[in-house]
C-alpha cells in the first residue's frame, strides 16, 4: 500500500507575492477553479488581512472551489486570525495557516523578542485559531535556519495547542537537501506528540535545491508538501509541483502517490504562466519548451529507435498531446475547439468567437498555429476588458532615416491620433502612446521575447512602467515586435 501525500498549492498566496505577478480575483478563481481539477487537496487562497483584494479573493475561491481545503495565511496576531476566519467563512473545510519566525535571525532582528516568549505567542495564535477552526496549520517561519531542538519545542507545544499540521519552511532556501530531511527525522524522533500532526515541507529555491529538500522531507516523513506551479515564488520560487508530482510518479520505488492528475499539469503551467505575465524557462523540467525536445542526431536517432532511450516520462503523461491536425487560417471554429478542448480548454461560445477571431487574424501572418500560439490567445481572451485600446499603428524606419511612428488609439470609445519620432521603430510608437495619454510615466524594463521558432513567429514582450510610486507590468503579444511593444505598453497603462 502506498503512501498518501497531501499537496498543498501556494500559487495564490506564497507565488502571487511576486512584483507583477498578481492576479484579480476572475483570475485567481480560474486558477483555483483549474487546480481542483489538478486533484490538488489543499488551495492557500491568499492573506487576507494583507489587502481587501485578498480578502474577497479567499471569499470568493471559497465559494467557487469544493473538494480542496481551503487556506488563509495569518501572522501569529489575533486580528489577522479573525480576519482569515471571516474570509473563510463560505468555505466547505476552511483551514487558517499561523506561525511566527523561529530562527535566532527572526527572533532577535525580526520580532525583538526572545525564544520562551516566541513559544507562547505560537500557542496562543493556535489555540486563538482552534476557536473558529478544527484545522489548524502552524508554520515555524526560518525553520531551516532554527536549531533543532528548540524547534522541537516549538512543534511539541503548537501540537499540544491543536495544531493539525506542522509547516517547516526553509524560508531562506538555505538548507542541503540531507540538512532537511534530518530536521523532519529529527522531529519524528523527538517530538513525542508528533503522531497528532501531519509534517508539511515548504521549500525557497534560493540554492536551487528547493525540490531536491522537499523529496528529502518526504523520504523522512513529511506528509504534505507546499509547492507553486512553475515554481513561481518569492526570489528564487518556491518548489515545483509538477517536479514533486512526476518525481513521486518516476520513483515508485519511494512508495508515495498523490491525487495529482498529471495530464493536466501543462494546461495549468501555461495558464499560471499566461496569467502572471510570467515566461517559463525553455529548459524548466517537465514543463519547459525543450523538456521533451530532442536536439542532436544521436539523441533524435534513439527516440526514434525506442522513446525511452531518452525519455523518462511520457510527454502525454503531463498533457503535452502532438495533434495530427495542423490549424491554420482554413481551419475552423470546430477544430479550434477540438483543440483547445485537448489543451484543457472548455471555453463559452462567446470566448470561443472571441479567441477565432483573434486566430484567424494570427493564422494570416503565420503558417500554422501552435499549441503555444493557443495558450497566448486563450490568455489575452480572459484579460480584461480595456479601457485603451490600440486601433492602429503605422511605422516607418530603416538604415539612415530617422522612425515615425504615427498610433490611433480607442480611449473608452473615443478615437485619438498622434505622430512621433524616435530614435527606433518601438521608441518613437512608445512616444507617440505618451503624446495621447498625457500621463507621467516611465518605462523602467523592456524584454522581447520570442515565443516558438522561425521568423514569421510571434514575439512576446514584457514591460515595466513606473507610474508615481507604482510599478505596473504589461504583456504583448503579436507577430509585429512594435505592436506587441505597444500592447504590453498599453496593457501596463491600462492598469492605472
Ligand atoms: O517561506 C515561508 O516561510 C512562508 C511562510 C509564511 C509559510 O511562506
Ligand atoms: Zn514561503
Amino acid at each position: 500500500m502506498e503512501d498518501r501525500l497531501f499537496v498543498f498549492d501556494t500559487t495564490l498566496r506564497d507565488g502571487e507575492q511576486v512584483p507583477g505577478c498578481q492576479l484579480n480575483t476572475v483570475e485567481k478563481i480560474e486558477v483555483a477553479q483549474a487546480l481542483e481539477g489538478l486533484g490538488v487537496d489543499i488551495i492557500e487562497a491568499g492573506f487576507p488581512i494583507s489587502s481587501p483584494g485578498d480578502f474577497n479573493s479567499v471569499v470568493e475561491i471559497s465559494k467557487a472551489v469544493s473538494n480542496p481545503i481551503i487556506c488563509a495565511l495569518t501572522r501569529a496576531v489575533e486580528k489577522d486570525i479573525d480576519v482569515a476566519a471571516d474570509a473563510l467563512k463560505y468555505a466547505k473545510r476552511g483551514r487558517i495557516h499561523t506561525g511566527i519566525g523561529t530562527s535566532s535571525y527572526h527572533i532577535k532582528y525580526k520580532l525583538n523578542s526572545n525564544p520562551e516568549d516566541i513559544i507562547e505567542r505560537a500557542v496562543r495564535a493556535v489555540k486563538y485559531a482552534k476557536k473558529y477552526v478544527e484545522d489548524v496549520e502552524f508554520y515555524a517561519e526560518d525553520a531551516g535556519r532554527t536549531e533543532n531542538e528548540y524547534l522541537a519545542r516549538v512543534i511539541e507545544a503548537v501540537i499540544t495547542a491543536g495544531a493539525t499540521v506542522v509547516n517547516i519552511p526553509d524560508t531562506t532556501g538555505y538548507c542541503l537537501p540531507q540538512m532537511y530531511g534530518e530536521k523532519i527525522k529529527f522531529l519524528k524522533e523527538n517530538v513525542k506528540n508528533i503522531d497528532k500532526a501531519i509534517i508539511s515541507t515548504h521549500c525557497h529555491n534560493d540554492l536551487g535545491m528547493a525540490t531536491a529538500n522537499t523529496i528529502s522531507g518526504v523520504i523522512n516523513g513529511a506528509r504534505q508538501v507546499e509547492v507553486t506551479i512553475n515554481g513561481v515564488g518569492e526570489r528564487a520560487g518556491n518548489t515545483s509541483l509538477e517536479e514533486v508530482a512526476m518525481i513521486l510518479k518516476s520513483h515508485k520505488s519511494l512508495g508515495i502517490s498523490t491525487a495529482i492528475q498529471s495530464e493536466r499539469i501543462y494546461m495549468l503551467s501555461r495558464m499560471v504562466s499566461n496569467l502572471m505575465n510570467m515566461p517559463v524557462q525553455p529548459n524548466k523540467a517537465i514543463v519547459g519548451r525543450n523538456a521533451f525536445a530532442h536536439s542532436s542526431g544521436i539523441h533524435q536517432d534513439g527516440v526514434l529507435k525506442n522513446r525511452e532511450n531518452y525519455e523518462i516520462i511520457d510527454p502525454k503523461e503531463v498533457g503535452i498531446n502532438e495533434s495530427s491536425i495542423v490549424l491554420t487560417a482554413r481551419s475552423g471554429r470546430a477544430a479550434l475547439k477540438h483543440r483547445l478542448h485537448m489543451l484543457g480548454f472548455d471555453l463559452d461560445k462567446n470566448k470561443i468567437d472571441q479567441v477565432y477571431e483573434e486566430f484567424l487574424k494570427l493564422a494570416d501572418k503565420k503558417k500554422s498555429i501552435s499549441d503555444d500560439d493557443l495558450f497566448f490567445l486563450v490568455g489575452d481572451a480572459r484579460r480584461e476588458e480595456r479601457k485603451i485600446k490600440l486601433d492602429y499603428i503605422q511605422v516607418i524606419s530603416g538604415k539612415s532615416i530617422t522612425p515615425v511612428a504615427v498610433i490611433q488609439l480607442d480611449i473608452s470609445g473615443e478615437k485619438f491620433e498622434a505622430t512621433a519620432k524616435g530614435n527606433g521603430p518601438v521608441d518613437a510608437a512608445i512616444k507617440a502612446v505618451k503624446k495621447i495619454i498625457k500621463r507621467e510615466v516611465i518605462l523602467e524594463e523592456f524584454l522581447i521575447q520570442a515565443i516558438t521558432k522561425g521568423s514569421d513567429d510571434v514575439g512576446k514582450v514584457h514591460m515595466q512602467v513606473a507610474h508615481g510610486d507604482r510599478m505596473l507590468h504589461g504583456f504583448g503579444v503579436n507577430t509585429d515586435i512594435v505592436t506587441a511593444s505597444v500592447e504590453a505598453f498599453i496593457d501596463a497603462l491600462n492598469k492605472i
